[in-house]
């Protein structure tokens, strides 16, 4: 196909071959002449030698807890789910063994407020909060704490280390206070801020016009005071008619699911433009796109939902393409063109110098989602209750006094997540196993639930827990229930509790 296009254009006469290679080379397209370094750097000069490689910045979900039960599973689902993950840990050297290498470790100690500075919270949009006070069986335990773990045969357990006090609540109030100052809004993620600009953005962004096709339009994209210019030539000249500039792929694709679209902030020229988004990695194939029309010198805001956009194979409306995977967006374009779709014209389309300036392209989501997930304990408001007989509650209510009040401390490390002013989601699991059959889950409120739960089950309900706005500012038990269902109904029923007061 490249060959044919070069002999067929090389007959028009204000064809470029030079910018067609430049585009292709720049683009990946001929693997064969980017594996000679010498014609890369001969079609694309020195620059294109030594590109820096660039992943659009992504929000990070904060595990503090990593290295216990239920931290590690939430690191792993996370990773699997291509989020961006932060891990608090007490020891970086011996959290490796537990939750693996390739991570974002952060050490630091909950109980010690000046251990937690505000780079714990750069770009973090979600926490996960999966700390506990270290306890184990009077008796010892196993390396890797076998007994405490497995949770159905009873050992007399005794507090470890730091006392519940230090952990359950001033250890919370510590993080919940450094988040409330320092966490970033997560109903929006930062994708290209071009206001604060780096060369790796910069370099992700080329031109990718008509010249391809025959064309001779021509466009740019560069950085100019605290913005981003995509500007040129559109010409309608050889059967042409369109500019536009492309990111290469993203070092890995953006997971973007849990969002409901992508917000640009734009200032144009009365021009019609599209926006496209791209979920698989080759160059010519779906793309999913969004016009919308700009004001002469009119900063202004564009929200583009997900929902809303039609999927294309070259300006061809593609009505069986699956919609967009949110989850693997690989590239992102913006096109200035004489046609809209399948051969309709662009209403406002002019050709000529055109420009369109750009400040931010970031990811929106409509319902706010949790910002702090808090793994609590069932029981927490039952010592000293009167309405329960509590020869019959389980053995962390009736030790609490023995293991240094912990259930009273969770709960007033609850409360300080509360009144934080975050919003949160408070889970209070029953008694945690080491399970690995999938269960379903029942959940309540009021505080008299009893049962078991998985630990893995915790941390899928975690994950599903980051995307759900129905859950956020509620406190509730969950035990395994007896007949399966999935997260989707996990959701309805998170929907149906009460919000807290
Ligand atoms: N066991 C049960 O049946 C049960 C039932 C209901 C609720 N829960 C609660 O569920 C939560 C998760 O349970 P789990 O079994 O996964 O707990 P776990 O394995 O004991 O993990 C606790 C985590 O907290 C970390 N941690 C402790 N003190 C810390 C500190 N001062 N600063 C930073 N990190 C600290 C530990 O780090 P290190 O590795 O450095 O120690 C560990 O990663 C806990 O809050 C637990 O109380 C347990």
């Amino acid at each position: 196909m490249v060959l044919e296009t070069i002999f067929a254009m090389s007959q028009q006469k204000s064809w470029e071959i030079t910018r067609f290679l430049k585009t292709l080379t720049y683009f990946d397209v001929i693997p064969f002449l980017n594996n000679i370094p010498v014609i890369k750097e001969m079609i694309l000069g020195q620059e294109s030698i030594a590109q820096p490689s660039f992943s659009p910045q992504k929000g990070t979900i904060l595990v503090a807890g990593a290295t216990g039960g239920v931290g590690k599973r939430v690191v792993q689902r996370l990773q699997q789910q291509n989020y961006s993950v932060r891990v608090l840990v007490r020891s970086i050297d011996r959290s490796r063994s537990i939750v693996g290498e390739n991570l974002d470790f952060y050490e630091g100690d909950i109980t010690i407020s000046d251990s937690l500075k505000p780079e714990l919270m750069k770009n973090v949009t979600g926490i996960i909060c999966c700390t506990g006070t270290r306890i184990q069986p009077v008796e010892g335990d196993t390396e890797n704490r076998e007994k405490y773990y497995q949770g159905v045969k009873f050992y007399e357990p005794e507090v470890a280390e730091s006392t519940p006090e230090a952990v359950e609540y001033k250890g919370i109030k510590n993080l919940v206070q450094l988040a409330y100052q320092e966490m970033q809004d997560s109903s929006y993620l930062p994708i290209f801020n071009f206001r604060n600009a780096t060369e790796e953005i910069k370099s992700i962004w080329g031109a990718l016009d008509d010249v391809v096709m025959g064309g001779v339009s021509e466009s740019g994209f560069y950085l100019d005071h605290q913005k981003a210019v995509f500007s040129g030539n559109v010409s309608t000249e050889n059967n042409g008619g369109f500019a536009s500039v492309r990111t290469k792929n993203f070092e890995s694709p953006l997971n973007l699911s849990g969002y409901q679209g992508i917000y640009l902030r734009v200032k144009g020229d009365g021009n019609r433009y599209k926006f496209f988004l791209r979920c698989d990695s080759s160059w010519d194939g779906i793309g999913y796109a969004y016009s919308f029309d700009t004001q002469k010198d009119v900063w202004l805001d564009i929200y583009v939902p997900f929902a809303e956009l039609t999927p294309v194979f070259r300006a061809k409306t593609m009505n069986d393409a699956p919609p967009l995977d949110a989850s693997q967006i690989n590239s992102m374009q913006l096109m200035l063109s004489k046609f809209e779709y399948d051969k309709q014209l662009n209403p406002y389309f002019n050709p000529g110098q055109f420009r369109l300036e750009v400040e931010e392209i970031k990811a929106y989501r409509e319902g706010k989602t949790p910002q702090f997930i808090m793994i609590s304990s069932a029981g927490v408001t039952r010592p000293g209750r009167t309405d329960l007989d509590l020869s019959q509650e389980p053995p962390a209510v009736q030790m609490n006094e023995q293991l240094g009040g912990l259930l009273t401390w969770k709960l007033a490390g609850e409360n300080s997540i509360r009144e934080s002013g975050l919003r949160y989601t408070i889970i209070r699991p029953c008694a945690l196993t080491e399970e690995t059959e999938k269960e379903g889950l029942y959940f309540e409120q009021g505080d008299t639930l009893k049962g078991q739960v998985s630990r893995e089950t915790i941390a899928d309900l975690c994950l599903l827990l980051l995307k759900t706005p129905e859950a956020v500012n509620k406190t509730f038990e969950a035990a395994k229930s007896s007949e399966f269902n999935s997260p989707e109904m996990w959701r309805q029923k998170l929907s149906q509790l009460t919000t807290d007061s």
